[in-house]
C-alpha cells in the first residue's frame, strides 16, 4: 500500500491582490477531500475571504487571532461542520488586523504558526494557509517561514507578469532569511479565457524560464459559477451536479498533480517525476474504495 500523505503545509502565495489565491485554497481542499484527504484551512487574511467562501459567517467565531495570540488551543478553534467533504477550517474576521497589537513585543513573528501547527499537523494530510495580499504582513510572514510548500496563484492578465516577479523575490528571500527548506509546487493559472491564449503562452512562458519544471499540466478556466458560488459560501463541490462541471474537473486534477508533486518529492525536486498518467483525477467520493484515500485513473469523462 502507498504511504499516505501526512501534514502537509501549503502555503497559497502571490501577494498580488485578487489573483485567485483563495479560490484555488477552498476548491483545492475540497477537491482533496473528495479524493479522501483530510484537509485544514487557516484563514490568515483579515478580509477573511476563505471564511466566506466557506460560508461561515464572519465574526462569530473566534479562529486565528486567538490562535496566533495562544488564546486558545487549535483543536479549539477547528470549524468541521458545513464544509465540503473532508475539509476543516480555522476562521479569520476583520479584528486579525490588530494581531500585531495584540502580540508581546518579543514575540518572534515569523515563527507564530509553528507551536499550532505542530499540535495538529499529523492529523491532517494536507494544511492549506491562505495569505494576505500583503508580503509583509504579520500572517504572510509567518506562513512562508512555517510551510514546506508554497503554491503560487496568478490569472493571465497582463499585469501578472511583474507580480509574479515580485513573488520570486519574495520566495528567494524567505528561502535566504527564514526558511531555506520552502520549495515551489507549482504556478496555478486560474481564471483563463480560453480565447487569450498568446498572453497565457507569454506568462507560463516567462514562468518557465523562472522556475523550470513547476508549471502544471492543468489550468483553471473562467467560470462566472465560481464568483456566485463564492457570494453564496459555496464551493463547486457542494453542487450535487459537480462531477459534470469542467472547473470541478480541472480541480481534480489539480488536485492529483499536487499530490502526485508532494508524494513524490524528491524524484519532483530533483527534476526526475514523470508526468501524471492523463486523466488522473483526486478520485471522486462516488468511486472511492472506503478508507483508502488515493488517486486513481478515471477515463471515460
Ligand atoms: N476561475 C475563475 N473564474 C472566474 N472568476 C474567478 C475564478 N477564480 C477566481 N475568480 C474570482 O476572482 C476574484 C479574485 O479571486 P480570489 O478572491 O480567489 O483572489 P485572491 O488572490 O484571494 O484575492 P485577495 O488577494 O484579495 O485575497 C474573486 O471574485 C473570485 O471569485
Ligand atoms: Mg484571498
Amino acid at each position: 500500500m502507498r504511504e499516505r500523505i501526512r501534514g502537509a503545509v501549503i502555503a497559497v502565495g502571490n501577494q498580488k491582490g485578487g489573483v485567485g489565491k483563495t479560490t484555488n485554497t477552498v476548491h483545492l481542499a475540497a477537491a482533496l477531500g473528495q479524493g479522501g484527504y483530510r484537509c485544514l484551512i487557516i484563514d490568515l487574511d483579515p478580509a477573511a475571504g476563505a471564511t466566506r467562501h466557506l460560508g461561515v459567517p464572519e465574526n462569530q467565531y473566534a479562529g486565528t487571532l486567538e490562535l496566533l495570540t495562544e488564546r486558545e488551543a487549535i483543536d479549539q478553534l477547528l470549524i468541521t461542520e458545513g464544509l465540503p467533504h473532508g475539509v476543516h477550517l480555522i476562521a479569520a474576521r476583520p479584528q486579525l488586523s490588530e494581531l500585531d497589537a495584540a502580540l508581546s513585543k518579543f514575540t518572534d513573528r515569523s515563527r507564530l504558526l509553528d507551536a499550532p501547527l505542530r499540535a495538529i499537523r499529523r492529523s491532517y494530510n494536507f494544511i492549506l494557509l491562505d495569505t494576505p495580499p500583503f508580503a509583509g504582513a504579520t500572517t504572510t510572514v509567518a506562513a512562508y517561514s512555517v510551510a514546506e510548500w508554497i503554491l503560487l496563484s496568478a490569472f493571465p492578465h497582463p499585469l501578472s507578469l511583474g507580480g509574479l516577479s515580485e513573488a520570486f523575490r519574495d520566495i528567494s528571500d524567505v528561502r535566504t532569511h527564514r526558511n531555506a527548506a520552502l520549495e515551489v509546487l507549482g504556478i496555478v493559472f486560474s481564471n483563463v479565457d480560453g480565447r487569450a491564449t498568446r498572453l497565457r503562452a507569454e506568462l507560463e512562458a516567462a514562468a518557465a524560464i523562472a522556475l523550470p519544471g513547476r508549471q502544471f499540466a492543468t489550468h483553471i478556466s473562467q467560470a462566472v459559477l465560481i464568483p456566485e458560488l463564492s457570494g453564496r459560501g459555496r464551493t463547486l463541490f457542494q453542487l450535487d451536479s459537480y462531477l459534470r462541471n469542467p472547473v470541478a474537473h480541472q480541480y481534480l486534477r489539480l488536485a492529483a498533480e499536487i499530490e502526485h508533486r508532494i508524494r513524490h518529492r524528491s524524484l519532483f525536486l530533483s527534476g526526475n517525476l514523470p508526468e501524471l498518467a492523463e486523466g488522473t483525477l483526486c478520485v471522486p467520493r462516488a468511486l472511492e474504495q472506503p478508507a483508502e484515500p488515493a488517486m486513481q485513473t478515471v477515463t471515460g469523462d
